[in-house]
């Protein structure tokens, strides 16, 4: 047996419980893997209270999660290019990384760089995909200024460093607390709130080229107002208003590959891309990692280590 996150409703944090399953078993061409790293996102919390059932609806008891590293601990016959015993990262799409042990298809795995820490390996598919993603939806680069709500999230953390890397000026959006990482990041800090406008007109000198929204709550309206053409502003939480304006979405779906896991692995290997880890929870402290996540002011990724902090 091993353990598992599991809820058997749509509701809050407490329907999240830890039990026990059965060990899963691979398929031919599926890899186990027992799990030293599981990032938790706001997506999963929505897909929890039943946000999402219109899109993907869940099957009951549901498992969550789909961001992992870990090592692999057993291997299906058809499977090459990983030994047990390799260090990887990955993602599933089955909603079953929150535990001890997952089942990952073999194209959704890449081998861990030394260089990258569990924590961090564990939190680059959701967030990190999603950054890649909405910094090519705006084609960010060299003389662009880019505005990116959200800036000291798990998305937002990536893709203020993204754009800089793609050579464009940023000014990230983030409470005051958040602003010493951001300056040290090359990035423009401006507190959100009344006047955040003005705060931006000032800052970049009157001219916006592109504008990256994690946050949603009137930041694509935002951006048309500092005169933003729509076809450079990407939203990854405000589909409404997206539909509206007709902004892009691009996101985790555009962003999803092992290659792209691949790059970013690489980039923090050689040092030019940090992802800041705010808290590591083991696996049956579930709500309160939740919890913690739901007061949205982390800097960076909340890890679950459901076997072990070393
Ligand atoms: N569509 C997709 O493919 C996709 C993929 C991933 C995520 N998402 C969505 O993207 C959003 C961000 O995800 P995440 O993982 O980055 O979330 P997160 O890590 O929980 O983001 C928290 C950040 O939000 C900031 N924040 C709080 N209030 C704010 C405000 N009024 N204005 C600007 N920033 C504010 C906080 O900054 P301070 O602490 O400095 O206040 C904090 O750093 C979520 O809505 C998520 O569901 C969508």
């Amino acid at each position: 047996m091993s353990k598992a996150v599991r809820f058997k409703e749509y509701g809050g944090i407490d329907v999240l419980e830890v039990v026990d399953v059965e060990r899963p078993v691979p398929g031919d061409d599926q890899v186990l893997v027992r799990v030293r790293a599981a990032a938790i996102n706001p997506g999963e919390a929505h897909i929890r209270e039943g946000h999402l059932h219109h899109l993907w609806p869940a099957t009951f008891p549901s498992g969550e999660g789909s961001d992992l590293a870990g090592v692999v601990a057993a291997l299906g016959s058809d499977v090459s290019g990983f030994a047990v015993g390799d260090e990887v990262i990955g993602y599933t799409d089955d909603r079953a990384s929150h535990a001890e042990y997952v089942l990952v298809e073999r194209e959704h795995l890449i081998h861990r760089p030394a260089a990258v820490p569990w924590s961090v390996g564990g939190s680059l598919y959701v967030a990190g995909t999603t950054a890649w993603a909405t910094v090519r939806a705006v084609a960010a680069g060299t003389g662009d200024t880019v505005v990116v709500s959200g800036a000291a999230g798990g998305v937002g953390t990536i893709a203020v460093q993204l754009a800089r890397l793609a050579g464009a000026t940023v000014i990230g959006l983030a409470s005051e607390p958040h602003h010493e990482w951001l300056s040290e990041h090359g990035v423009i800090p401006i507190a959100y709130g009344a006047g955040v406008a003005d705060r931006i007109r000032e800052a970049s000198g009157g001219r916006v080229d592109a504008f990256i929204d994690t946050f949603g709550q009137g930041y694509v309206e935002l951006a048309l107002e500092l005169g933003v053409r729509p076809d450079r502003i990407d939203t990854v939480a405000d589909r409404e208003a997206a539909a509206r304006h007709g902004v892009k979405t691009d996101g985790n779906m555009e962003g999803a590959s092992a290659e792209t896991l691949a790059e970013l692995a690489g980039l923090i290997e050689k040092g030019v891309l940090e992802v800041p880890i705010a808290r590591e929870y083991p696996l049956d402290d579930i709500r309160e990692a939740y919890r913690d996540l739901e007061r949205r002011h982390t800097l960076g990724k909340i890890v679950l280590r459901p076997t072990g902090i070393e």
